[in-house]
């Protein structure tokens, strides 16, 4: 075993565009210039994206955490003992011992930041592949009844249970089945799927080997957004890794299961991470809705029977597999078990990703992990659950982070992406914006949202302006409702919720009535 010094400097998409590529080449540069022997790890981030660059020592078994680092800060952190964990401003102990990270309960992020994305070596020495194992001494119907009774629910915005999908795809019968997984994350705010996809890709491979091996799938494919670079750069790396290894390709570990993976990169288009568009999309057609029936459950994929999944949800089965589904649903509140990996954005002052059980409350999470507002100014909204998801006020904080608290107050958790806005907002120009982003992604197909959605972003206009006000305040009540009713996906059907949300809390906005010195609208 070598004796060099291990330094990891995340590489991570938050962590390199604040310069941790610098930081790590200045650190290598310095450790050379002395006569050093440093292992530079280019880990995963720890969600802690106000810290970053977070570089680590491993000092006697522990990560000593130093952050946010430039490279400038390189020598001077050298000099005071870097390399031995030693005192410095910019030291915050040991990574478990940051509040931020100890009250966490990590489970499906476990890995990340912790290991070396790009070692199966390391993979395996933490945990990395007991799910698949326990997978293939188990059985199909096992995994299924594991996942159904871990009560895990689809991350990526509709929370359906997962174990009841995958069911469904296991009793279809056909010749050919898929797995798909929906990487292209378009909600405002959110960034778990390509924190995972970068800092723990092979809990994702694993997730996918344990769906298709369930269901009977032996092909899986990866829809990613284009605009994650450097995800799918490690990710394609994570392919060919687990698949000169063995873990992709035929007889998996002499199970008699054959499965392999393709990467796809979309194009930019947030409709395409509606389930039906992705796999238009990924058939190589325009990205446009599909009628349902027949679920793409049943006819998916090149009319096959498919499991469309996020990539929080496939990349959590592992670990419930592995610890066992009753630890997993022990974890939340009702039938909102486990945990989810929520994004912190906006005007956040210690934004990041933080892994909790469901159930705890809004404001909490803000303020004791989030730490309150970037600009030092007071909450006045918070919309979560990307941008067809309910704008909050600040007395509605309290509610519970959990499926059912949500939808009790018209709102929804979706991807759990949470993006905070101070006193300077004008909501009646956000309102605007969810008709006008309706109007810009809709994939055209139905009458309510591609029409309507213009005619939103012209009302809402008319009512600022003051012209025929309570007419146009009827008319947009009129509009959200035929929305809501009429259209064929949640683009157009729930694009009403932040702009009802809007009229219903901050009415004032609309109006002109707001008070002077809250913050005001200029
Ligand atoms: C307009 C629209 C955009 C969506 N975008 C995403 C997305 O980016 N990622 C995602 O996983 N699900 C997205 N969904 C939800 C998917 O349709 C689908 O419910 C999900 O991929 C199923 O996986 P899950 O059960 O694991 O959540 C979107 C839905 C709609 C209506
Ligand atoms: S609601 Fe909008 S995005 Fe959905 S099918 Fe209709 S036009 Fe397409």
């Amino acid at each position: 075993m070598s004796d060099a010094i291990r330094i990891y400097v995340p590489r991570e998409t938050s962590a390199v565009s604040l310069g941790a590529d610098e930081v790590a080449a200045a650190i290598a540069a310095a450790a050379d210039a002395r006569g050093l022997s440093v292992d530079i790890v280019r880990n995963g981030s720890r969600g802690m994206c106000w810290l970053e660059p977070l570089v680590e020592v491993e000092c006697d078994g522990k990560r000593i955490a130093y952050g946010p680092v430039t490279p400038d800060d390189v020598e001077p952190l050298l000099t005071a003992g870097l390399t031995e964990g030693g005192p410095h401003a910019l030291r915050h102990g040991t990574v478990a011992d940051i509040p931020y990270f100890a009250r966490q309960q990590r489970w499906t992020f476990r890995r990340c930041g912790l290991t070396d994305p790009l070692s199966l070596d390391e993979y395996r020495a933490n945990g990395g592949f007991d799910g698949l194992r326990a997978a293939f001494a188990a059985g199909a119907d096992t995994v299924i009844e594991t996942v159904t009774a871990s009560g895990l629910r689809g991350r990526g915005g509709a929370g359906f249970p997962t174990g009841i999908k995958w069911k469904t795809v296991a009793g279809a019968a056909a010749s050919q089945k898929y797995v798909a997984c929906n990487a292209d994350e378009g909600d405002s705010g959110t960034f778990s799927d390509r924190m995972l996809m970068e800092g723990d890709p092979f809990a994702l491979i694993e997730g996918m080997l344990i769906a298709g091996l369930a269901v009977g799938a032996s092909r899986g494919y990866v829809y990613l957004r284009s605009e994650y670079p450097l995800a799918r750069q490690v990710f394609a790396r994570a392919l060919t890794l687990a698949r000169d290894a063995g873990w992709l390709g035929r007889d998996i570990e002499g199970s008699g299961f054959d499965f392999d993976i393709e990467l796809h990169i979309g194009a930019g288009s947030y409709v395409c991470g509606e389930e039906t568009s992705m796999l238009d999309s990924l058939e190589g057609k325009a990205g446009i809705v599909r009628f349902k029936p027949p679920l793409p459950a049943l006819e998916g994929l090149f009319g096959k029977p498919t499991v469309v999944n996020n990539v929080i949800t496939l990349a959590s089965v592992p670990s419930i597999l592995a610890l066992g589904a009753e630890r997993y649903a022990a974890l939340g509140v009702g039938r909102s078990t486990g945990t989810l990996a929520f994004q912190l954005a906006g005007n956040i002052r210690r934004g990041g990703l933080v892994e909790v059980p469901f159930g705890m409350s809004l404001r909490e999470m803000i303020t004791e992990f989030g730490g309150g507002t970037a600009s030092g100014r007071p909450i006045r909204a918070v919309q979560i659950g990307g941008p067809l998801g309910a704008y909050l006020p600040e007395s509605m904080l309290d509610v519970a982070l959990d499926y059912e608290a949500f939808t009790a107050v018209d709102a929804l958790i979706g991807h759990g992406g949470i993006v905070v806005f101070d006193d300077t907002v004008d909501m009646a120009a956000q309102a605007r914006f969810a008709m006008e982003f309706c109007a810009i992604e809709s994939c055209g197909k139905c009458t309510p949202c591609r029409i309507g959605s213009v005619r939103g972003v012209e009302v809402i206009d008319r009512i600022v302006a003051n012209e025929g006000r309570d007419a146009n305040l009827a008319l947009l009540a009129e509009l959200c409702d035929t929305m809501v009713d009429g259209s064929l996906c949640a683009m157009g059907g729930m694009t009403p919720f932040p702009v009802r949300s809007a009229l219903k809390y901050f009415s004032e906005d609309f109006t002109g009535t707001r008070s002077q010195g809250a913050g005001g609208n200029a």
